[in-house]
């Protein structure tokens, strides 16, 4: 079958911070076999490729962009492989939501996910940047990854072969870019019950929190080390600062708020401002966790 093509997708139409103009042209990947027509469009395809999952960790930028997106969609499990130990080892595509999976977990009694409750991104996004919210790395629950390469092809790498990191990820010794495309984790033995308690615990503290409704792409910075971007743009005066449409969260001050028809331009300008403010008072440098295409 051919690859599913779209020509001009719309940035905005696939992040959670609904800013972006037009790409030029989304690849859409169901299954392995659509991997070697996806093989052949990158070789053909001379633009920059970008994987998109669930657009939640992105600020794309209000023009066209020169970029192929790839987007896998349709995606198997979750599914429970095995014991090992004490543990339940579940495999589920990369292109999984997280929501998707952490319902079922909840539902067949499964724990480990909980802090992680409120995401709303891809497990292939989640293990790509090594998401974590309380206490909870997606790295930390990882036993093996399938990764995807045009020159390798379809490999499994075991946990040894991953290098996790505060909102990083990387596969040792793999020359170039990948794609994640199955990802096995190692959950805990719990009871429906309890998870269900756990997970709305975490929801009820994040939405005191965070701006969990609001259109945002999560944190936009990093937090820098013992230290919390939030509180340092909070005491350099960002919370609730706003630009056209654009504005910091007056919930939590590292979160960029759409309010309705904003652009990417107001939100760098704010990024900028922020930067500067925290700079010039604390002497720190914050580095942007979101991807800014
Ligand atoms: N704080 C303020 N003002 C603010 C925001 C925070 O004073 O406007 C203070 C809080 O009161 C608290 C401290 O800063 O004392 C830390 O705040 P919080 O617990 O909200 O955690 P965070 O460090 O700001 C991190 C992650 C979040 C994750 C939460 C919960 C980063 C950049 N952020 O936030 O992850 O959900 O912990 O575990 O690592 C994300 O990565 O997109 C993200 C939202």
């Amino acid at each position: 079958m051919p690859l599913e093509l779209t020509a001009n997708p719309l940035l905005s139409e696939r992040t959670t911070l609904r800013l972006g103009g037009p790409a030029v042209v989304e690849a859409v990947v169901r299954e392995t076999a659509d991997l070697d027509e996806l093989s052949a469009f990158l070789t053909r395809e001379t633009l920059p490729p970008f994987v998109l999952g669930a657009g939640s960790n992105l600020l794309a930028g209000d023009g066209p962009l020169e970029l192929a997106l790839v987007h896998i969609a349709d995606c198997p499990g979750p599914e429970r492989v095995e014991r090992d130990g004490e543990a339940i080892i579940i495999r589920c595509g990369a292109g999984l939501r997280l929501p998707g999976l952490l319902g079922w977990a909840q539902k067949a009694g499964f724990s480990g996910l909980e802090g992680m409750t409120g995401i709303p991104g891809t497990v292939g996004g989640a293990v790509a940047m090594n998401a974590g919210s309380y206490g909870v790395e997606i790295g930390d629950l990882v036993t093996r990854i399938r990764v995807w390469s045009p020159a390798g092809g379809l490999v499994w790498l075991d946990r040894s072969q991953c290098a996790f990191d505060y909102r990083h990820f990387s596969p040792v010794k793999m020359p170039g870019k990948c794609l994640v495309w199955e990802v096995e984790l190692a959950l805990g033995e719990s009871d429906p019950k309890s998870v269900r308690r756990a997970m709305h615990g975490v929801y009820e503290k994040k939405k005191k929190t965070q701006p969990v409704t609001a259109w945002t792409a999560g944190c936009v910075f990093k937090n820098p080390p013992e230290e919390s971007a939030g509180r340092l743009l909070d005491k350099a005066g960002m919370k609730g600062v706003r630009l056209g449409h654009m504005a910091f969260s007056d919930i939590h001050a590292n979160f960029l708020v759409n309010l309705g028809g904003g652009n990417a331009a107001d939100a760098l300008e704010l990024m900028d401002m922020g930067r500067a403010r925290v700079f010039e008072q604390f002497g720190i440098t914050l580095e942007p966790e979101v991807i800014v295409l």
